[in-house]
């Protein structure tokens, strides 16, 4: 977990509900939401309204906070990665309590781990992942920037999931398997050989799209 204990949530996606959840356990304090339009309410998802980006940016001082962004789709939650990178914000790392991290796994900033998760031995998780809610990423493991791995999905050992890919729900992926870029993986597949970028896949790897 990052030493900053104070956040700020860009955009309010549903996926915020589990940024505050999270927030709570870890006594990090959630300042408000700031977003890349005006919003009029003052506040929202019991989150205070804190304005515009560009007007937020000109009165804040970035060094008080990280930003952790609450959208949960994939490639929009890219492009307001790096978007707010460019910024120059710091990102937060958000981990529930209630997951088993290896202390050899690395997790860079922007992803969030939810409760149940497994992630072992020398497993890595790239910038802006989501790693939902009772899924497993197995030894070695390596998931890149802006993925979402979905509740219950399992990662076998080795495997890797490239940029901006989603493995849907209770999906499963054996070991040593290579998912290319911007794939969606069904829910409750299973998925025994290599995919190639930009595709849809569902139950014994079979492509769709
Ligand atoms: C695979 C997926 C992306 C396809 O969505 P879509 O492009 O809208 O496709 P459709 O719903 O039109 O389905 C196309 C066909 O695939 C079938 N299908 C869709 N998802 C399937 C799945 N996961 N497993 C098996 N078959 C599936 C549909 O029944 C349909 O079959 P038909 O043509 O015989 O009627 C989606 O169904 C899915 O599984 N998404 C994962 C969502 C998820 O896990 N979310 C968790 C968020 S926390």
């Amino acid at each position: 977990m990052a030493p900053l204990k104070k956040v700020i949530v860009f955009g309010l996606g549903s996926h915020v509900k589990i940024i505050k959840e999270i927030c709570e356990l870890n006594n990090i304090k959630i300042l408000g939401f700031i977003s890349d339009k005006k919003i009029k309410v003052k506040k929202k998802n019991g989150l205070k309204n804190l304005g515009e980006l560009n007007k937020f940016l000109k009165n804040s001082n970035q060094k008080n906070f990280s930003i952790i962004i609450g959208i949960g789709e994939n490639l929009l939650r890219k492009k307001y990665f790096l978007l707010l990178k460019k910024k120059k914000f710091k990102f937060a790392k958000l981990i529930h309590p209630n997951s088993q991290i290896s202390k050899t796994a690395r997790i860079q900033v922007g992803s969030l781990v939810n409760s149940g998760v497994t992630i072992n031995a020398n497993a890595s998780i790239g910038y802006n992942c989501i790693i939902n809610t009772n899924s497993l990423l197995e030894h070695d493991v390596k998931i890149k920037d802006h993925c979402h791995i979905c509740p219950g999905a399992k990662i076998g050992g080795g495997s890797e999931v490239q940029q901006s890919s989603l493995i849907g729900l209770g999906a499963n992926v054996i070991d040593k398997i290579k998912i290319g870029k911007n794939v969606t993986v069904g829910a409750g597949s299973t998925i025994f050989k290599n995919l190639k970028h930009n595709s849809t896949y569902i139950g014994y790897s079979k492509k769709i799209k």
